[in-house]
């Protein structure tokens, strides 16, 4: 990175405090998903996976500018979250993307211990969901797609949950969290990361047996296809549980699918919303997976020798730079979302060309991340 990457990126991360300030003063509390019309709209159900993601990105702006309302309003929304944990039933295996973003960062933040302990009470749900046969998490309860066997989907997204898994085996010094985790990412490498790096979204098992039944196309064009946001939480799940385990298995599997992503790139560094659709001027982007594999490349950076580091940095900086001179809205005082372009479900036709909180969140997390590397 050169003199010219730093000061960009210190220009990106100063209009994204910004634009925050002014959209925190907007929304407060509330939790956003995705923007109509430049504007978020919100979700009154807490436990909907896409509720740790506002206040995760209000902690990361904090942690630098030390604005006292992000503070007050992350720990507002943590408040809020309780309700979920509460009210138990509607909880799936979202639970790291709410509570590693929200209540473990306010305790490493502050050592708050209210905070631990709802991270050591909803990691034990997510625990909880382990199939012991099949050495899988389940997804969710019931779902559009499955309701047939909501009790024998595993889905992709579930390795950006693990590091819950891991915090509470560290903090409890209680290995089973762990061996959970490990088992449920072993899964993960044999039954969702295919030969040529590109993955499944969701496998369905027999939740009796553990036998694998089939493999469903789920936010991807068909089974075989290879969902961009998909392929991005391979990438950053398994370079963050390389991260944690040391363990050379999860190392190659984040480097098999950083390899696969960063080659199915087009020119401008932006994923398309599925890798294996046909590509013309129209097809719609996920600027989501483009900010989210960003953060999972200079995960994976770390843990690399120097060339691999280099290229895995570069990429993650021509995707962030890409983004930000073509897809953001910082400068667009009406706007509230951070950057356009994102996919939320294209199979369902639903949220096409939009602003997603998590892409928000992602592109925060990649630009602080990388002007702040030594
Ligand atoms: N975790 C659901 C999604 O990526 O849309």
């Amino acid at each position: 990175m050169n003199m010219n990457d730093k000061e960009l990126l210190d220009q990106i991360w100063k209009d994204i405090h910004e634009k925050t300030m002014q959209t925190s003063q907007e929304i407060g509390s509330q939790f956003p998903t995705m923007t109509k019309n430049g504007k978020y709209e919100f979700i009154e159900r807490y436990s909907a996976w896409t509720t740790g993601f506002w206040p995760g990105l209000l902690w990361l702006l904090y942690e630098d500018t030390k604005y006292e309302p992000y503070q007050t309003i992350a720990i507002e929304c943590e408040d809020k979250l309780d309700e979920a944990i509460e009210e138990f039933y509607g909880l799936g295996h979202d639970i790291g993307f709410i509570w590693q973003l929200t209540a473990i960062k306010h305790y490493e933040l502050t050592g708050n211990e209210v905070s631990l302990k709802r991270a050591i009470v909803a990691a034990s749900f997510l625990a909880s969901r382990f199939n012991i046969k099949g050495k899988f998490l389940q997804a969710w309860n019931k779902n559009g797609l499955n309701d047939a066997n909501p009790h024998g989907l595993s889905i992709i997204d579930s390795m950006m949950n693990l590091p819950i898994l891991m915090f509470a085996s560290a903090q409890l010094k209680a290995p089973r969290f762990e061996l959970i985790a490990r088992a449920h990412a072993d899964t993960v490498l044999k039954e969702f990361i295919r030969e040529d790096g590109s993955v499944n979204h969701m496998v369905e098992f027999d939740p009796l047996t553990g036998q694998k039944i089939q493999v469903h196309g789920g936010q991807g064009q068909s089974p075989t296809s290879a969902w961009s946001r998909g392929t991005s939480w391979a990438l950053h799940g398994m370079a963050k549980f390389y991260g944690l385990t040391q363990e050379k298995k999860y190392l190659d599997a984040a480097k098999k699918v950083a390899d696969f992503f960063i080659s199915q790139l087009p020119q401008d560094n932006v994923p398309h919303w599925d890798f294996r659709v046909e590509r013309t001027a129209e097809t719609p982007r996920d600027t989501s997976a483009g900010a989210c594999a960003a953060c999972g490349l200079i995960e994976l950076s770390r843990y690399v020798d120097t060339s691999d580091k280099e290229y895995y940095l570069n990429a993650a900086l021509k995707i962030i730079v890409s983004l930000y001179e073509n897809y953001s809205t910082l400068k667009d005082d009406e706007y509230q979302g951070l950057i356009k372009g994102g996919t939320f479900n294209h199979p369902q036709g639903l949220g096409i060309d939009i602003s997603l909180i998590y892409g928000d969140y992602y592109f925060t997390e990649a630009v602080m991340r990388l002007r702040t590397l030594q």
